[in-house]
C-alpha cells in the first residue's frame, strides 16, 4: 500500500507540509464542497458565498454561515487530524496548510496551521475590520451581526468566492510548500487555486508528492504516490509503520 521510496524521504526529511481539504474532515461529519453530498450540490455557491451575496442577500447569506457554523459546534477531529499532530514527534517541522475553515486541526492539536480560507468560527467587520472573538464577544447565531464599533456589516472571517486570500498566509504556504521534503495533499479534490497550484510548488523544489484521497484527482498522475483510501484510516497507518522504522 505504501512504498518503501515514501518511508525512505520521511526518515530524512527535516520538514514535511500537508496540504488538507474537506476531505479530511469528512469522517468528523463536515460535509465536502463537490462529489456525493457535496454543499455545492445543494446550494448555489454565487448566491451565498461571495461578497456580493453577503451585501445583497444578507439574511440568506447569514443563515447559510450561521447553519455552518453550527454544523462545526459540535464536531471532533478524527484520526487523519491526529495523525498530523503525531508526526509533530516525528519530524522536527510540521506545516499543515488548510483550506478547511472548521478549526480541526488547531483542535486535534497541531501548533503550525495555516489557514488558507479563514475560520468560519472567527468574524470580522467588513467596514472597520473589527474582530468580535477577539474581542471576547460570542456572536448569537440566530440573527445579522452588526458591529458595536461602527454598526457595519459583520461578516465570518473566511475567504468568500472572488475575494482574494490574505497575502501574508499564501506566502507562508508556498514557502513550506518550496521547502519541505516530502508534500501530502490530502482530501482535496485540487481544483481550487491558489491552493491547487502548491502542490506543484512542492515537487518543483524536489519534494516527494503523495496524494491520499478516495478517488482521484487532477493531481493524481503528477503525484510520486497516490493511496487511495479514507485519510482517517490511512493517516495513522503511515504514522504507526514510520514510528516503527524510526525505532529499528
Ligand atoms: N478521505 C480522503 N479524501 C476524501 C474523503 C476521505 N474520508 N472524503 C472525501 N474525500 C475527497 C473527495 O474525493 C474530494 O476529492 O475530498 C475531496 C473534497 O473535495 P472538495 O469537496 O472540492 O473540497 P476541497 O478540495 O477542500 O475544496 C476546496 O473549494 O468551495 C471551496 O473554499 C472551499 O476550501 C474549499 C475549496
Amino acid at each position: 500500500m505504501f512504498s518503501e521510496k515514501l518511508f525512505k524521504r520521511l526518515y530524512h526529511a527535516t520538514h514535511i507540509t500537508f496540504l488538507t481539504g474537506a476531505g479530511i474532515s469528512a469522517e468528523s461529519g463536515v460535509p465536502t464542497f463537490r462529489g456525493k453530498d457535496g454543499l455545492w450540490n445543494n446550494h448555489d455557491v454565487m448566491q451565498l458565498a461571495t461578497p456580493l451575496a453577503l451585501k445583497t442577500n444578507t439574511d440568506v447569506f447569514w443563515e447559510f454561515y450561521n447553519w455552518r457554523r453550527r454544523l462545526v459546534t459540535d464536531i471532533e477531529p478524527n484520526l487523519g487530524h491526529y495523525a498530523l499532530v503525531d508526526f509533530e514527534r516525528l519530524i522536527s517541522q510540521v506545516t499543515v496548510i488548510t483550506q478547511n475553515v472548521d478549526g480541526l486541526h488547531q483542535k486535534a492539536g497541531s501548533t503550525d496551521v495555516l489557514e488558507l480560507h479563514g475560520n468560519i468560527m472567527r468574524s470580522r467587520c467588513s467596514e472597520c475590520g473589527y474582530l468580535p472573538e477577539a474581542d471576547g464577544k460570542v456572536l448569537a447565531f440566530d440573527k445579522i451581526p452588526y458591529c458595536p464599533k461602527c454598526n457595519g456589516l459583520i461578516r465570518p472571517d473566511v475567504v468568500l468566492f472572488n475575494e482574494n486570500l490574505n497575502s501574508t498566509i499564501l506566502y507562508q504556504a508556498q514557502e513550506a510548500s518550496a521547502t519541505c521534503e516530502v508534500f501530502f495533499s490530502i482530501g482535496t479534490s485540487s481544483l481550487v487555486e491558489p491552493a491547487a497550484s502548491l502542490p506543484y510548488i512542492a515537487k518543483a523544489n524536489g519534494a516527494y508528492l503523495v496524494e491520499i484521497n478516495v478517488e482521484r484527482t487532477p493531481l493524481s498522475d503528477n503525484a510520486d504516490e497516490f493511496i487511495e483510501g479514507k485519510s482517517g484510516k490511512i493517516l495513522p497507518m503511515i504514522t504507526v509503520l514510520f514510528e516503527k522504522i524510526r525505532e529499528k
